[in-house]
Parts: C-alpha cells; structure tokens; sequence
C-alpha cells in the first residue's frame, strides 16, 4: 500500500543520550506540534534529523537509536555537527529565517553556508529516494529543506510531491535581496504543489516567480515546459479535540491531582481574586516580539496605573536556536529587561512578571491555557502562531480574551479576537485595558465563534485537503495522464 513520506528538519521527538541510555523528548514548535497528530493518525513515515549530531552517537548505539525513532514512525538522516552548524545554525537561521521574517539587517550571505545547506538537502533527498516505494507520495516540509523536491524529482520524475512552508513567504522587494535566489525557487518547483498559510505568502511567491524566473502564472498554476505546479493556501490548523478534551480533564481533576504550577496558579487566584493573568507562550525568538511586549507591558501599567497588582504577566519562552548569536543577545535582553521592570515596578505582594524560560509538559501548557484571563501574543511576524488557536481550544467554558498581533498568519482566521499592531503602544495598553474589562457575554459569543472554526478547519481537516489538492493536481496534469 502506498504511505506518505512526510519530511522535515525536526522529527516528533528529540533525542538525547545520558549515561548510554536514550530517552525521546517532544520536539517544541508549530510543524512539529501539528504533523505528530496528522502522522499519529495514518500510514506514514516521517523522515528527520534526530537532534543528535553523528559525533554524539556512539557507534554501538546506532541501532538502539533506530529502534527509539522507528517507535515514533521515524527514521532519522545523519548529519555531523558541522552540517548542523552550516545548515541548520547556518544558512536555515541565519539566513532564510530572518529574511523571510523581515529582519533584513540579520540576515547573513555566506557562501560556506549555502554550500553546506545544498549538501545537506542532498542527503535529505537521498533519505528519501533509499526509503520510498514507487507509488508514495512525498510531503516534504519548511525552509530548511527548499531544494528537495527538485533533488528527489531528478531522480524520480514521476513521484507525486508536495511542499509546505511554515514561515511567511516575503514580499519580492525582501526576497530578491537573496544571492541564491533562484535556486531556491527552482528546487521548490520540483513540487507538484506547494502550500503557504496564507494568501498573502503565496501572492508573494506566484510574485517572485514571475519577476525572477520568468515564468507564465496563471490564476494558482505555474508552467514549466513539462509540467504544471500548483500553489494554495491552506492555513494549518490544531489538534482541536487534543486541547478541549485535556482542558476538559484537567478541570475534573480532583485537587490532590493537580499539578503543582496549578496549585500555585490557584493559590494567587485564591488571594486576589480580582486579579487578572495575562499569558504569553512563544519559542524565544526575535520573530515572536516578546522584548517589545515587555516594553508595552510597562508602558500599559504607567498609563492605567489602577492594575498594578491586579494583573499578572506570565511569559513562559521556550529555549531555541541558542547557538544563533541573535538568540542568545534576544536571552540577554529579555532577561535584563524582566529584572528591570519587576525590580521596579514589584510590591511585597507583587511580581508583575512571571518569566519561565524552559519548555514545559502539555499538561503544564493546559494548566496555563486555561488558568489565564487573557492571552497576549505580539509576534512581529509569524507564518501561522499556533499557540493562539491552542488558547482558544481550552477555553472550555468559552471565556477568556485573546489578543493577537495582525502580523500572524493566524490573525486571518481570527477576526473575532482583538487584533493589535504590535509596534503601537498605545493601541496595545487600550487593548489590554479593554480585555480586563470585557464583560463574560462579549467573550463567550467571540469564543463561540472562533471554537466553532477551529474545530472545523482542524489539522486533520488541513492535512487532507493538502493531500486532496496534491492528488488532484496530479490527476489533471497532462504530464501524467
Ligand atoms: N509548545 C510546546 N512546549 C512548550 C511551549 C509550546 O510544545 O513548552 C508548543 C505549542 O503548544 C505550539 C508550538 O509549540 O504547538 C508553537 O507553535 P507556534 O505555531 O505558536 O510557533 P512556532 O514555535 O512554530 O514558531
Ligand atoms: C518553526 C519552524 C519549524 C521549526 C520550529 C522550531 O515552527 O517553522 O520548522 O521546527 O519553528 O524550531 P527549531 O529550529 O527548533 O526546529
């Protein structure tokens, strides 16, 4: 029977080996997070990198590593540490990343970089072509791996493939600043369709087709002279029933069962009963905003003094990328500005910030989603922002306020939220004010609303439509039939 290769950078799981023994941690992120539903459900193997680099694997190892990923319908590509430090710290973050989030200025052109990421999507590739059957259909995932399809289509012409992007797509005038600009359209055209989240990253693309390649567009269609490549956008969406089933749970559970963040949760909510959590979840990233959230936190609290010591912000910001030099400054900055504004602005009963920096168990996220009054999340860019769709999922009773910057792709099919810019001050301090004092009927017909879309447009319902169009797209092309 044929099975879908799913491939991506990141697997479902992690791995790690302490004291010759190997344990599997969830990998954190949007693409990850998502697919594990989409690949838990059907018959698929996903094909990724382990997290290990080959030096960290002991040779006798090698098949108990195997094993832990074939536990998890995985199958790992080698790679050595200075392949992740090219591709993966390299040309990935250093380059794509900011430039395809609009942080022109840390965008670096290194050639070595480029070659090494070129290497690296060869083996992708490689993996690919030594494990599928004649009739799978590839999906390969992400910016990490852009040149793929036309590697594998190289060798295999006749494969059905497809391609996601899980970042924004940027506008021509960005794009085109990049050396290798070119290649990188022609290896994503090695598909026969390719999905953005939203319409905007696909105009932006068709755009950088037309101007840089040349080639004819029309309506979703791109002409090759052998072939027809298809591009739409299909927004991804959340595991809905994962997130209101164990928000459900979790508020049956009886105290002695609570975990302890949420004993601690409560014990706040119990003392100041009044008081208002706000919640932001992001991976600490420079893309995410979470320095100029802090900033707008401090400006909201001088301009409606009257909530100091009845709110409370909980940042929790998972580690990541913390070889990338941006990162580790972004650590600096937010560390600092935390100590800053808690320093200043704390009582003896009162910390304005709560700042976990660490990635935390699902059932802790639960405990965060549904124990906070507002959700904040201010990316500066984001592909998709999953974590808002998350919050909205566990809201079980149907309140809670989210506010959610324009520039996420899922503000597009959010518009009952309150959307915010997030370099506006201003408009951001209104906006928390109004969300503290939205009455529970305004917030249960927005929620109303936006659950009933999310639990239609889930991930499962995502990932079938791309398969659907993938298929279709295949039926129809006269290269095919
Ligand atoms: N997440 C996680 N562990 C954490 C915090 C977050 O697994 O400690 C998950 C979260 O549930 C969400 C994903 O990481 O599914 C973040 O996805 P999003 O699209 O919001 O942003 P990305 O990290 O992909 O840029
Ligand atoms: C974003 C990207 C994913 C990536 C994730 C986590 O969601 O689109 O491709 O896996 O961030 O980042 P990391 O670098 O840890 O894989």
């Amino acid at each position: 029977m044929a099975k879908t290769i799913i491939i991506s950078n990141r697997l479902p799981v992690q791995l790690q080996i302490d004291n010759g023994s190997i344990s599997a941690i969830p990998s954190v992120g949007g693409l990850a997070t998502g697919m594990k539903s989409v690949h838990s459900e059907g018959e698929s193997l996903w094909i990724g990198w382990s997290g290990l680099t080959e030096e960290e694997i002991p040779e006798d190892l090698e098949d108990d590593i195997d094993a832990a990923l074939a536990e998890h319908g995985s199958s790992k590509v080698k790679l050595t540490a200075e392949e992740v430090d090219g591709f993966y710290y390299g040309f990935s973050n250093r380059t794509i990343w900011p430039l395809f989030h609009y942080f022109l200025e840390y965008s670096e052109f290194e050639l070595a970089s480029w070659e090494t990421y070129k290497a690296v999507n060869q083996k992708f590739a490689d993996a690919i072509l030594e494990k599928a059957d004649k009739d799978d259909i590839i999906w390969v995932h992400d910016y990490q791996l852009m040149l793929v399809p036309r590697m594998v289509r190289e060798k295999r012409p006749e494969t059905s493939i497809g391609f996601f992007l899980h970042i924004p797509f940027p506008s021509f005038e960005i794009f085109r600043t990049l050396p290798w600009r070119a290649e990188v359209l022609s290896g994503l055209l090695g598909s026969d369709l390719i999905g953005f989240h939203t319409y905007d990253y696909e105009r932006h693309f068709l755009s950088s087709i037309r101007r840089i390649l040349g080639l004819e567009v029309s309506f979703n269609d791109i002409y090759l002279d052998d072939r027809i490549v298809k591009v739409d956008s299909f927004p991804m969406g959340i595991d809905y029933a994962k997130f209101s089933e164990a928000a459900k749970t979790h508020q049956s559970l009886p105290k002695k069962e609570q975990s302890e963040l949420q004993r601690r949760l409560n014990k706040h909510k119990e003392s100041t009963p009044d008081a208002k959590f706000l919640l932001s979840i992001d991976r600490l990233d420079y893309s995410k905003g979470i320095a100029k959230r802090l900033n707008a936190y401090e400006y909201f609290l001088n301009k409606y003094p009257q909530y100091k010591e009845k709110v409370r912000l909980i940042i929790l910001a998972v580690p990541s990328r913390s070889n990338v030099p941006q990162y580790q400054l972004l650590k600096k900055e937010i560390d600092e500005l935390v100590g800053r504004i808690n320093g200043e602005l704390a009582t003896v009963s009162w910390t304005p910030i709560w700042y976990f920096y660490r990635s935390m168990p699902f059932e802790n996220l639960i405990d965060l989603y549904t124990s906070c009054d507002i959700a904040w999340l201010t990316p500066i860019r984001d592909g998709m922002n999953l974590v808002a769709k998350e919050y909205i999922a566990t809201r079980t009773d149907k309140t809670g306020v989210l506010i959610l910057s324009e520039m996420a792709g899922s503000a597009n099919e959010m518009n009952e939220a309150l959307l915010i810019n997030p370099n506006n001050f201003e408009q951001i301090a209104d906006t928390i004010h109004r969300a503290i004092q939205m009455p529970p009927k305004e917030q249960k017909s927005r929620n109303d609303v936006l659950q009933k879309r999310l639990e239609r447009y889930n991930v499962e319902k995502w990932a079938n439509d791309f398969m659907r169009s993938l298929t279709d797209q295949r039926d129809k092309d006269p290269a095919y039939v």
